[in-house]
């Protein structure tokens, strides 16, 4: 198994299939890092020689010698207000009012299969696949224990953190911070990756050289948030798609986070992601403990691809859940863009009607099915069909849909409230919001404390009642607004501190319970488009709305950014129509089919208003999504161009077996009087031959990766290109 510890070193190392992991606890019981990157089968040690740094002060029982200090060794787990003044991934408030926090080595544990965190979502895997390392700490002035939660998958080289704190003092103390990951990097240089945005243009890749202090990447939304997301990737500056050494790291949460770099005075690299500290303080009274969040990493000298392929997989495997983790996803035809809120039932009838004759097999009413909702001003909370609207009910709708042989779905938003709604009329407490201050509005609406178990209780019935109402396979879980004016009528004066997370967690307990009940219904997450990305909401929704924005052009960027992390089964991915309604800009429909299928698959308009040709053109798209989307989801994912720095964007699925190999883009701009260009593939056999299942054409994998496939003439602008290539076993 992949944990060995050697107990008289105090060594523990953590070996999967390509990566090693080192830490020991020295003589004073510091936990040291001291290695994170290729297999080296030694210990790491000897490289930790440090010489006397002026203003790095030493630990007491270090007696006179000048050279050991906290400020300056890499640390496995860094308290706080004792000396390393780097970024801490602990701080705590004692009884008495001080902030210290020195973890010191106490024992440690390996336990087979991989460890769970009581009502947070975390990777699984089956026993044999998995092993845990624990190693306890002690701050021994307070008893404050963190216990170390090491989940190690040695085959996909995954390696999983988590923290347990334990109070086993006799006062209460504050948590004040409390990461799910601190890794030290003593050596090397480093770059940074983070994925930046905004609404309609979520998770841009900004790649940066570190500067000396401290850089940030956080939100502090009470969501994971469309500007910021809880991901990271370290690179080495010659790091590239295929080449070079990288650590990406995320974290399986969906609510405030915080992700800090700091390039120290020594020029070494900490990195600390978790719960956002300004928006945490939690109580832990004598004998309570609290689970960290839990954040996942892996190392690659085989550059970025390698790492999202990791990432890709463990997602699909071991974080979605459910009927639809793995299985094809319906492709789906959605309202919203085709009516917004201006629908009735036989508008809904038509559109389905017309999707149905070319093959869509899921129709999914958007925003607007229930209570007063004919904007977006008023009727959040009310779920209850709006029989003006849809006359005859949501049953006869649901029948009349699924006589086509269509599944049908329906959008959601259950997390919040709009105060002209029936809801807020007879219980307005239920919002928060501080009590003498006028709460922000956004969008009009207001959010639910999802702390309150009545509100869980109500929401579940609801939602619950309307499933069980109709053959509802397909739940759309948006969530339209960023949240502020943090306060529960539930929680002490001393505790308010705990209603972010608290937040989240309601949101996870309600989203279990309903998941559970509904095993095969397909939740898709949502948050104005791809605001709450990430691991945390996976667990629920093996799929989630990429962004408000279907614009084939910015498609193929923000699923670039995406893609670095997340896997091509989870992004929600739709053909619109032209003028795009987010941009004006026209792009052939090939060119939206292409882009909308490296993703989960759908349409988002009125298939009826579509010329003959375009009909034509929707219809072969599905047939071609059903046939590769096997091969786009479960094979290995490759960013062939950069859509931001070329004037093309490419990518390619390889299946696992090689047998085959998918390859998509869009060339920006044609220009006149131009050669044609080769594309590079990446992840063929080089000895290997492939054929070009439309040509005929047959190369081998060195021609294709070193010389390329060669591209077509382009007309136009935002040209499609596809090509499916067939390897050949004779
Ligand atoms: C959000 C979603 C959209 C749509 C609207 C409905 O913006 O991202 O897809 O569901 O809400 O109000």
């Amino acid at each position: 198994m992949p944990i060995f510890a050697e107990a008289q070193e105090r060594l523990f190392r953590i070996r999967t299939a390509h990566t090693e992991y080192q830490m020991c606890a020295d003589s004073y019981g510091v936990l040291k890092h001291l290695w994170y990157g290729v297999p080296v089968g030694h210990s790491m040690d000897y490289l930790r020689k440090y010489p006397d740094v002026g203003f790095a002060g030493n630990l007491y029982e270090a007696g006179n010698d000048r050279t050991y200090s906290l400020n300056t060794l890499p640390q496995e787990y860094a308290g706080a207000g004792v000396g390393d003044y780097r970024i801490s991934a602990a701080n705590v408030r004692h009884a008495d009012g001080s902030q210290a926090l020195d973890l010191r080595y106490q024992s440690y544990a390996i336990k087979p299969g991989k460890y769970s965190i009581p009502g947070l979502p975390a990777v699984y895997a089956d026993a044999a696949d998995a092993e845990t390392l624990e190693i306890t700490l002690r701050d021994a002035a307070s008893g404050v224990e963190v216990v170390l939660q090491y989940g190690v998958l040695p085959e996909l080289d995954i390696i999983t953190r988590s923290a347990v704190f334990r109070n086993t003092g006799a006062s209460p103390v504050v948590l004040q911070k409390a990461a799910s990951l601190c890794l030290d990097l003593p050596d090397g240089t480093w770059e940074w990756m983070h994925f930046h945005g905004r609404h309609a243009m979520e998770r841009m890749p900004e790649r940066t050289a570190l500067f000396h202090g401290v850089q940030e990447s956080s939100s502090a939304r009470g969501t994971s948030s469309h500007q910021q997301n809880p991901s990271v990737v370290l690179c080495a500056p010659d790091c590239t798609e295929q080449n070079g050494s990288c650590i990406g790291a995320f974290l399986m949460y969906s609510g405030s986070f915080q992700t800090q770099i700091e390039l120290d005075q020594l020029d070494q690299v900490r990195l600390v992601m978790g719960l956002h500290p300004d928006l945490f303080a939690w109580t832990l009274q004598s004998g309570e403990e609290f689970h960290t969040p839990e954040a996942v990493f892996t190392y690659s000298d085989s550059g970025l691809a390698e790492m999202s392929q990791r990432f890709h997989k463990v997602i699909r495997e071991h974080v979605c859940r459910g009927k639809y983790q793995l299985a094809e996803r319906p492709v789906l035809i959605n309202n919203w863009e085709a009516t917004y809120f201006d629908f009735n039932e036989e508008k809904i009838w038509s559109i389905a009607k017309s999707a149905a004759e070319l093959g869509v097999d899921m129709l999914v009413l958007d925003d607007g099915w229930f209570g007063k909702r004919d904007g977006d001003c008023s009727g959040l909370g009310d779920w209850d069909v709006n029989e003006t609207k849809l006359r005859g009910g949501l049953g006869k709708l649901v029948d009349q849909v699924r006589s086509l042989g269509m599944q049908f779905g329906l959008w959601f938003e259950p997390e919040m409230i709009s105060e002209d709604s029936d809801l807020y009329r007879s219980h307005p407490d239920w919002a928060i919001r501080i009590p003498d201050r006028a709460p922000m509005r956004s969008r009009y609406q207001l959010l639910l404390d999802m702390t309150r178990q009545e509100v869980q209780d109500y929401l579940y019935e609801k939602i619950s009642g309307v499933l069980r109402s109709a053959a509802i396979s397909y739940v759309k879980w948006d969530m339209n607004r960023s949240i502020s004016d943090w306060y529960s009528a539930t929680l002490p004066a001393a505790q308010q501190g705990e209603l972010p997370h608290r937040y989240v967690l309601g949101l996870y307990a309600l989203l279990e319970r309903l998941t559970t009940e509904f095993p095969d219904v397909l939740f898709e997450g949502c948050s104005g488009g791809g605001g709450r990305f990430d691991a945390g909401m996976l667990y629920y929704c093996p799929q989630i709305w990429c962004s408000d924005d279907t614009d084939a052009y910015e498609r193929t960027r923000i699923q670039y950014g995406t893609s670095m992390i997340y896997p091509i089964s989870a992004v929600g991915s739709h053909v619109s129509v032209v003028p795009n309604h987010q941009t004006g800009r026209i792009t052939p429909m090939e060119t939206r089919g292409i882009t909308a299928m490296a993703g989960s698959f759908g349409f988002e308009l009125d298939l009826q208003k579509l010329s003959e040709e375009d009909k034509k053109t929707v219809a072969a798209q599905i047939k071609q999504f059903k046939e590769y989307g096997p091969l786009i989801h479960g094979g290995k994912y490759y960013r062939l161009s950069d859509p931001f720095t070329e004037n093309s964007a490419f990518w390619s699925f390889v299946a696992q077996d090689d047998s085959e190999v998918l390859v998509q883009g869009v060339v920006f701009r044609t220009a006149p009087n131009m050669r044609r260009k080769a594309l590079r593939l990446a992840g063929l056999c080089p000895e290997s031959r492939y054929q070009d299942t439309a040509s005929g054409e047959i190369y081998t994998g060195a021609a294709l990766m070193h010389g390329g496939l060669l591209l077509p003439q382009t007309w136009g602008d935002y040209c499609p290109v596809m090509f499916h290539l067939k390897k050949i076993f004779a």
